[in-house]
Formats: C-alpha cells, structure tokens, sequence
C-alpha cells in the first residue's frame, strides 16, 4: 500500500508523541508509520479490533492497539465489544480465552506465542490431581490452555484470584499452575491450597534483594509486584497485583517514584502515560509476549494463516467457558457478601 510523505508525517507524528517517552526517536516512528497506517486502515475496512496486553512492545500498544489491558480485561472487552473480528497482540492462552467467551468471533493472535505458565500443566495432570485429592475444588489461573480450562470448576486472573479460591465452596483447593502465585494465597486467603510446579520464567526470577537494594537506592519508592513473584518478595513490597491493579495504582497515588517487579512493557507504559512518574530499578522480558512485531499485525490482517486463527473443539470449549463463567459468578457472590461489586 502507498501512502503520501504527508500522511507518513503526520502519522510518525502521532506515534512519536508517545513513543518519545519511551526513548524512540523521530525517525524510528517515521519507519514505522507506512506499517501502522496499513493496519489502522485494514482494521477499519475489515470491522477488526486490536486488542495489546500491556506487556507488548510500544509500537504495537500505541501505533495499532485500539485497548491495552491485562488478560482479565481484554477478554471482557472482546466479548463485550461488536467487532466481528479480534487481533489479540498476546499469547496464545489470551486469544483462546477471548475466543472462548466469543466464539461467533474471529480471533486471531499475530503470532503464535506460549508461556511458561500454560505450558506447565496439561489436562491430563488437571485428571490425575483430581484422582489425587478427590473432594478438592479446582481453580486454574487463566494463564492455561483451553483443555486445562476444561477440567477445572473455575477459572481466575492475577486481578480476582483471592475472591475467587475464597468463594469457591471447598476448603481444599487445588490451584494450577502457578506455584508461587499459589503460596501467595496462602496468606491471603483462608483456604487449604493445593500446588502445581508451574512458574513463570519472567516473575521467578526477582528476589526479596533486588527489593530492598532498590528501596535503599531510592527513599520513599513505592514497590509494587505482580502476584506471579515469590513470597519474600511480595512479602518486602507496597503493593501486589495484576497489571492493570499496578498501572491504576501509580495513577492514583501521590508517590513520584516506583519499582514494577514485572515484565518491562508495564513500565514503558507508565513511562508513556504518567510522565510526573519516575520508574526505578530493574524489569524482565517475557520472551513469549515480545514474539509479535508490527509485521506480524499486518499479515493477520492481509493474509492470515491458519496458525493465526484461534480454533477450538467445541466440546473443549464449552466446558472451558463453563470454568470462565463460574468465575464471574463466584465474583459477583463475593462482591455481593462484602457488599460491593
Ligand atoms: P495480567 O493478567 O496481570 O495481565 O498478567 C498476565 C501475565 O501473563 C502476567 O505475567
Ligand atoms: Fe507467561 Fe510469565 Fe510471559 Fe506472562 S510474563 S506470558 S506468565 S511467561
């Protein structure tokens, strides 16, 4: 596609504006823009909707993304929203959820990405656990293939997994695949939980010392962490959450410097967005999220591949939305009995 100097100009202006903050430069945003005008105008023509998680690079989030979110979020705003098709810059896990809740929906991922997470655990092991604690209830993480999805009573997200294993009815929990995230509701909630080995290679990895090494450099930080960390190191921080909790956090308090003990993409986000905000200390990238590039959105949308599209058995798929939908109900018990929600 051909488009005029001037359309390219003003269109690398556009984007610079916000990817300034993130350290591009003017011409890296002018190298981009014939890419990013292409797909805004075939996502026009074609009624399609992109969705970018908030760990994905800036060009996507602020070049071609109509919404940024957590996983949480986003699949809300696809079954939510009257487009006919959804681009979801992610991994596979959270175009299968989007697909799972819309399944009269295309939905496409621009490249096919995994996680450590949802590579942990497969439907077979959800079987055999269940053989192992018979009476346990099963809550999987939504970072989980559609089949997990399938054999467990309920699903949850970082942003409602403690009034999720709370409402469940059992005592005992079964909860997959995060381990760590698992210990974490140990001591936020009262329920027995049962754990699953799976981790996630980008949130393994930070320590209680990175914490307070940060916390010395800088007086006053506020730390905030994804509840995927550890315990010693949720246990040093300010705040624990999803990703979204984390953004809305920094938003809303006073502090001007913050650590995210997270993937990078949420404080280039923060960079972007809160500019009286400053972000200290380290992040990790997932290697999975940073998979999709520009290219990768256009081809989903030009030519795209049988790899892309999300497909799922319906039998599969059913069962899983089952586990989806059982979550919202359970929120809206434990948001009813705390009365709010
Ligand atoms: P959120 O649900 O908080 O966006 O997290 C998804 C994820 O993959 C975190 O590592
Ligand atoms: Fe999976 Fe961790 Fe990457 Fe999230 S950050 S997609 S949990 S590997």
């Amino acid at each position: 596609m051909r488009f005029t100097q001037k359309q390219i100009a003003a269109e690398a202006e556009r984007i610079f504006a916000r990817l300034q903050h993130v350290k591009w430069t003017r011409e890296d945003c002018e190298l981009i823009a014939p890419l990013t005008l292409e797909i805004n105008l075939l996502k026009k023509e074609q009624d399609a909707l992109i969705l970018a998680h908030s760990y994905q690079t800036p060009d996507i989030m602020y070049g071609v993304a109509d919404f940024l979110g957590d996983s949480y979020g986003l699949s809300r705003i696809a079954s939510q929203h009257p487009a006919k098709k959804i681009i979801f810059c992610s991994v596979h896990f959270m175009g299968e959820t989007a697909k799972i809740l819309s399944p009269e929906k295309e939905v496409l991922v621009p490249t096919v990405a995994g996680c450590s997470l949802a590579e942990s655990i497969t439907a077979r092991d959800v079987k055999a656990l269940r053989r192992r604690h018979p009476g346990a209830g099963v809550v999987c993480y939504v970072n989980t293939s559609a089949s997990v999805k399938a054999e467990s009573d309920a699903c949850c997200t970082s942003a409602n997994v403690v009034k999720i294993v709370e409402a469940m009815p059992q005592k005992d929990i079964i909860f997959i695949p995060d381990k760590l995230m698992g210990q974490n509701m140990r001591g936020m909630t009262s329920k027995n939980i049962i754990l699953w080995n799976g981790t996630c290679i980008v949130h393994d990895h930070f320590t209680p010392e990175t914490v307070e090494e940060v916390k010395k450099l800088y007086p006053g930080v506020r730390v905030l962490a994804h509840t995927e960390c550890e315990p010693a190191v949720i246990g040093k921080v300010d705040m624990a959450g999803s990703t979204s909790q984390m953004l809305d956090y920094v938003s809303k308090t006073d502090a001007k410097t913050f650590m995210l003990v997270t993937e990078c993409g949420l404080s280039d986000r923060v960079r972007a967005e809160n500019r009286d905000k400053e972000i200290v200390g380290t992040c990790n990238l997932c290697p999975y999220m940073k998979k999709i590039a520009l290219k990768d959105v256009l081809t989903s949308l030009k030519e795209p591949s049988l790899k892309q599209a999300i497909t799922i058995p319906e039998g599969i798929l059913k069962r899983a939305k089952r586990s989806l939908d059982r979550m919202f109900a359970l929120e809206r018990e434990y948001d009813a009995k705390k009365g709010h929600g």
